[in-house]
């Protein structure tokens, strides 16, 4: 049995700056995808928020890039947005929809998408990491460690259904194209790509042995889509886990120092993404952040999701574990403060075209003077 996994997400509005969203939002978004579940267009929804993004969870059988499945999505934040954020002036409202014309698929709009259909194993569980204030590149780092590094992850060696290896399709952002490059024979190729996050992420990534898919992200980025700076793309992630893949602690592993990554304040500011409970702490207020990532765990069952009560997810992140990375997330956080707007707490030029930093060449270009030699 085919089953198809689509995460659609987008900021349309938030409380108290760009923080999280009104509850009404989320109330508003449960009874839309609840009547697409009566009319049997989706099997099974979850309705999250990380920050200010609200996160549509979807199981079907449509496959991806499903016009209806997109459409019921784009209809979702749409009405949200006129019906909920714009009346009460929530901040943003109607923020991450680029365009009013919808054409059947929301990839290149605003929203972002990460969607996986694959055949159901006996015993199917996954994870869906959502980020807020970062960048499509901020999973480089935990995907090549979950999927090609044997010191985070043991069945690597220790696992003959893992031990060929798995295969990552990188996308070249601003060219839109994509590379498979096969781990680990061509580890370092890849870790050359995936060394420049803002450029190249990774999109996909399948079992090697037998094409299975393993996890996919969404590679959306609002700048180059909108030509200038409207939000951060605050990507998300999906993976399969356990027989033949990376076991959830393996997969869990990688958050356990907090790595920077860019975004944050007004997306111009490389910071520590901390891994917080969705229950407890999905709320950005220092600094707009630091950038966050939460993790909900569920099985798939007859195309379905099963969480610890009815749909609701493990809150995988919920664990005193991770208070250490908490702690050294924040320790971090201002660390990096301390540097202001100086490189690279700052981000590179390259990543801060469409802010101010063009504006201010342009209005100093007469008063540069040529060194006298
Ligand atoms: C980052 C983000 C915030 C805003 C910042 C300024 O993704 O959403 O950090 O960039 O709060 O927001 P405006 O320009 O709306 O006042
Ligand atoms: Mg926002
Ligand atoms: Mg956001």
């Amino acid at each position: 049995m085919r089953t198809t996994v689509s995460v659609i997400k987008a900021d349309v509005g938030s409380v108290a700056g760009h923080h999280r969203p009104h509850a009404k939002m989320l109330e508003y978004a449960r009874k839309k995808l609840t009547e697409a579940e009566e009319s049997g267009l989706i099997k099974s929804f979850y309705v999250y928020h990380v920050g200010d993004d609200i996160g549509l969870v979807m199981t079907h059988d449509k496959g991806e890039n499903n016009s209806e499945i997109h459409g019921l999505a784009w209809e979702t934040f749409k009405e949200i947005t006129e019906k909920v954020s714009k009346p009460l002036k929530l901040y943003g409202a109607g923020q991450d929809l680029l365009s009013d014309a919808f054409s059947g698929n929301v990839r290149g709009m605003g929203p972002g998408v990460a969607e996986l259909e694959f055949e159901e194993r006996k015993s199917d569980p996954i994870i869906v990491f959502a980020a807020d204030k970062t960048e499509p590149g901020a999973w480089n780092l935990p995907l090549y460690r979950m999927f090609a590094d044997p010191f985070n992850t043991a069945g690597l060696v220790i696992d003959p259904t893992l031990h060929d290896g798995f295969i990552f399709e990188i996308m070249d952002l601003v060219e839109g194209k994509t590379v498979k490059l096969k781990a680990p024979e061509e580890s370092y190729d890849i870790l050359g790509l995936l060394g420049t996050p803002g450029r190249y992420a990774v999109s996909r990534i399948y079992r090697a042995k037998d094409m299975e898919p393993a996890a996919a992200a969404s590679t959306d980025r609002l700048s180059l889509i909108a030509g200038r700076y409207v939000g951060k793309d605050d990507p998300v992630l999906i993976v399969r886990c356990q027989s033949g893949f990376p076991a959830v602690g393996e997969v869990l592993a990688p958050f356990a120092v907090p790595h920077l990554v860019a975004g944050w304040m007004r997306g111009s500011h490389n910071g520590p993404l901390m891994p917080v409970s969705f229950r407890k702490a999905s709320v950005v207020s220092f600094f707009d952040g630091p950038p966050r990532v939460i993790a909900m765990g569920w099985q798939i069952a007859d195309g379905r999701l099963v969480g610890v009560d009815g749909v609701e997810p493990a809150d995988l992140f919920d664990d005193p574990a991770w208070d250490y990375s908490r702690d050294l997330a924040m320790k971090i956080a201002v660390y990096m403060r301390t540097m202001g707007e100086i490189m690279p707490a700052r981000l590179e030029p390259a990543e801060m075209e469409y802010t101010t930093l063009p504006k201010i060449l342009d209005k100093l270009k007469e008063r540069f003077q040529a060194v006298q030699k």
